[in-house]
């Protein structure tokens, strides 16, 4: 019996400066392991406006996107959880389960992430061009920018069906990221003050991960006047504009959520001797950050990268998206607008102006 081929439109990207189109592909079924999943909604992040403006290197003829979620369509052999019909958030690191990151439940540093890579290895290539056949990859092994995706089953990790498909979406990337640093990365505890540097999707999530902590006070900074008033609707307690920081007083965390070497030195000034200071935000490749040693070190100050929250998909997505149906988190606020897969190219134009926190793709 031959089986009806599975298609999808995607957003393939095609190179830095080439255009963002979108094609028809075809998706082979879900192998041991696997599962296919018909995607609810997809956020756009700035690490994706970083591999489509040539910032970070990565292989053409992907399909972009790792911020995402959706149902389970199909199952591979041998796989149990997720099941079919189960509202799935998607991991775009797939932990091998066994490489010594893990082992030291660190799998955001998993050296051999189940469909790694991009999905562009023969073995692991499940997407192809409708006409040609030519392989596609898929982003992080997610790519969510497309209707439909196989994935790792340790990728899509099952969250109560009552979560809005949008906000599990966000809980892909930018919400885990901003809370994970917040709470795995620089361990804030309850009366410690946070200031968090830059307020997209990323940043706006620190500082409610920052004020369900118990943080206080949370000062949020930004260029935009508008990122201020959301820092304040997510619990914020003082808001400063960039040009304002002379104002700021010394922390005992500070998180920088943008990626630009001016505002990690300002990071690192703005923490109190004693203090932390977070990298979540990443730069343009190859970029390097100074800083005045004989002041840091006589401060006694740290400095971490914090990679995907510190996070552990599996435990800390399904809690994030109880937290948030218990009303602890006002994640609604990060939804900028809704906005159809053609859509994506204004999506990027708007980040780049520093407009609006997220938008989200809805399928
Ligand atoms: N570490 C990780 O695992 C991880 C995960 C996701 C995203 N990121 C990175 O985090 C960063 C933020 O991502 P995002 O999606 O929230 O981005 P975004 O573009 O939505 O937000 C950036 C914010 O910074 C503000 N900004 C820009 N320049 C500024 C300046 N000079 N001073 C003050 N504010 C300024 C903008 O107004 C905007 O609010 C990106 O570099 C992204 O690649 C890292
Ligand atoms: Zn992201
Ligand atoms: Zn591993």
């Amino acid at each position: 019996m031959s089986e009806e081929p599975i298609t999808t439109r995607a957003v393939v990207f095609d190179g830095p400066g080439r255009p963002l189109g979108i094609e028809e592909l075809r998706l082979d079924p879900p192998q041991r392991g696997e599962v296919l999943i018909r995607m609810a909604a997809a956020g756009v992040c700035h690490s994706d406006l970083h591999v489509v403006d040539g910032e970070w290197e990565r292989p053409s003829g992907v399909v972009m996107g790792h911020e995402g979620a959706g149902w389970v369509e199909r199952t591979g052999d041998g796989v149990d959880v997720p099941a079919r019909g189960d509202l799935v958030v998607l991991a775009w690191t797939a932990p091998c389960g066994a490489c010594d990151a893990c082992r030291r439940t660190e799998p955001w540093l998993c050296s051999q992430p189940e469909g790694s890579g991009h999905r562009l290895k023969p073995e692991d290539v499940r997407l192809h061009r409708a006409g040609s056949g030519e392989p596609i990859g898929a982003y992080s092994g997610i790519g969510t920018f497309g209707e439909r995706q196989v994935v790792a089953a340790s990728a899509a990790i099952r969250v109560d069906p009552r979560t809005p498909p949008e906000i599990a979406a966000l809980i892909g990337c930018a919400v885990t990221t901003g809370i994970g640093a917040v709470r795995n990365t620089a361990k804030v505890e309850a009366g410690e003050s946070v200031t968090v540097i830059g307020l997209g999707g990323v940043g706006l999530s620190a500082v409610m991960g920052a004020v369900a902590q118990g943080a206080r006070p949370v000062t949020a900074i930004d260029s935009s006047p508008a990122k201020l008033e959301l820092a304040v609707r997510a619990g914020a307690h003082r808001t400063l504009l960039a040009d304002e920081v002379a104002q700021a007083q010394g922390a005992d965390h500070v998180l920088e959520c943008i990626g630009l070497t001016t505002t990690i030195e300002l990071a690192i000034d703005l923490a109190r001797p004693g203090g932390t200071i977070t990298l979540v935000g990443m730069t343009p490749q190859g970029q390097r950050a100074s800083f005045d040693v004989y002041r840091f070190v006589e401060d006694g100050k740290v400095i971490r990268g914090s990679n995907y929250g510190s996070a552990n998909p599996a435990v800390d997505f399904p809690t994030i998206a109880s937290e948030y149906l218990e009303g602890k988190l006002p994640l609604d606020l990060l939804i900028t607008e809704r906005i159809g897969l053609e859509q994506l190219d204004g999506a990027f134009e708007a980040m780049r102006r520093g407009d609006g926190a997220r938008r989200v793709i809805v399928y």
